[in-house]
């Protein structure tokens, strides 16, 4: 197959977790014989020192005359003190979800055997989660009608959803609830919200096309504490975008690092690829940065394609290196020289290699990777 794929690696650690992910991609090209050919352009705090912009025009064209985009990473801490700055590097990334329409994301969080002590939560609360996050993307709080008053001292946020918009969300739920274990919870405030309300009902009314499905509903602040007691309990959950953001943060504890979650943002013409972590600025260039979740974004790109071979060989590749404690500092107990680009390293290798792990094992240690 061949595809063009738009990189916007961002700020922070985006581009060093980015560049880990191109290698792995370059790799499943040479093993499978497709022709990926990537395109760079800036976005976010990089873009505003280039041009001013968040989003420049440019990127933008690149992204619409791409077959998928890998996202890297967007924020600097220079914008995030000063509530007073007009132009900021979250815009771009609020633009490029906007103008693509990609209205779903979804963040699957898995429970790593490997990884199990690494979490904050007991092992037998986490053992054996797998969830799937379908949250809305494209409406809400993030783009309601914001106001702040002449004097400064009052502000306000719209939160607005229409039919529309949480149908086409809850069919993509729906049916990837068909094909996991049939259960999908809708996460809302609907005890408070006028917004909320409008989810329950729409969502009951899309229900009736998949009797096959158990639905059941959760207030956001009840899903919270949840997620700490019982994530075993979830399957397909989703909810609207500001929810979506808190939720998917806070299950991210289980698999023991942000570091692991990747996602993919899609709508009905494009698709972006990205890690849920953020600019991470205090890790930048440190070579501590974890790619997986970047690499695992890569692989929710490939089966975007229907390229699941070649995915689940990404995946493999990924169990292998946990297994084998390949991994940056934040997962690591056993070993404190595996680098960003080990790690990359390690999973390319082991796609071009996969008999030989134990060869690769040792070249990584070696700083011998056979990957140049
Ligand atoms: C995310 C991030 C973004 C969001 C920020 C960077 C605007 O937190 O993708 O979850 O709030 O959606
Ligand atoms: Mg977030």
């Amino acid at each position: 197959m061949k595809l063009n794929i738009a990189v916007l690696a961002g700020d922070g650690i985006g581009p060093e977790v980015t560049a880990q992910s191109i290698k792995v991609l370059k790799a499943i090209a040479l093993e499978f014989d497709h022709s990926f050919n990537f395109k760079y352009a800036p976005v976010g705090a990089v873009a505003i020192d280039e041009t001013g912009d968040p989003l420049p025009e440019a990127t933008l064209e690149l992204c619409k005359n791409s077959d998928a985009l890998l996202f890297g990473a967007i924020g600097d801490p220079k914008y995030d003190n000063d509530p007073s700055a007009k132009v900021r590097p979250e815009q771009g990334l609020l633009a490029l979800r906007k103008s693509l329409g990609l209205f779903a994301n979804i963040r699957p969080v898995k429970a790593y055997d490997a990884l199990l002590s690494k979490s904050p939560l007991k092992k037998d609360i986490i053992k054996g989660t797998d969830i799937s996050i379908y949250r809305e993307l494209t409406g809400g709080i993030y783009f309601g009608k914001k106001e702040l008053s002449e004097d400064g001292n009052t502000a306000s946020d719209l939160c607005e959803y229409s039919r529309n918009e949480i149908e086409r969300i809850a069919h993509l739920a729906f049916k990837a609830a068909q094909s996991r274990r049939k259960k999908l919870t809708l996460i809302d405030k609907a005890n408070v919200l006028e917004s909320s309300r409008l989810w329950r009902k729409v969502v009951k009314e899309v229900a009736t096309n998949y009797k096959d499905i158990e639905l059941d509903f959760l207030f956001v602040d009840n899903a919270a504490m949840q997620m700490i007691l019982n994530p075993k309990q979830f399957d397909v959950i989703l909810t609207e975008n500001m929810f979506g953001d808190i939720i998917s943060d806070e299950a991210s504890v289980i698999g023991g690092s942000i570091g692991l979650l990747a996602s993919a943002s899609v709508g009905d013409k494009y698709a972006m690829f990205e890690p849920i972590h953020g600019s991470y600025p205090q890790a930048t260039n440190k070579g501590i940065a974890n790619p997986i979740a970047s690499i695992l974004s890569a692989a929710m790109l490939l089966d975007h394609f229907d390229l699941n071979d070649e995915a689940d060989l990404i995946r493999t590749a990924v169990d292998k290196s946990l297994a084998l404690h390949i991994t940056t500092p934040d997962l690591n107990t056993k070993y404190d020289n595996i680098t960003t680009t080990k790690v990359g390293d390690f999973i390319a290798d082991f796609i071009s290699n996969p008999t030989d792990s134990n060869h690769n094992f040792s070249n990584i240690h070696l700083g011998q990777s056979t990957i140049i």
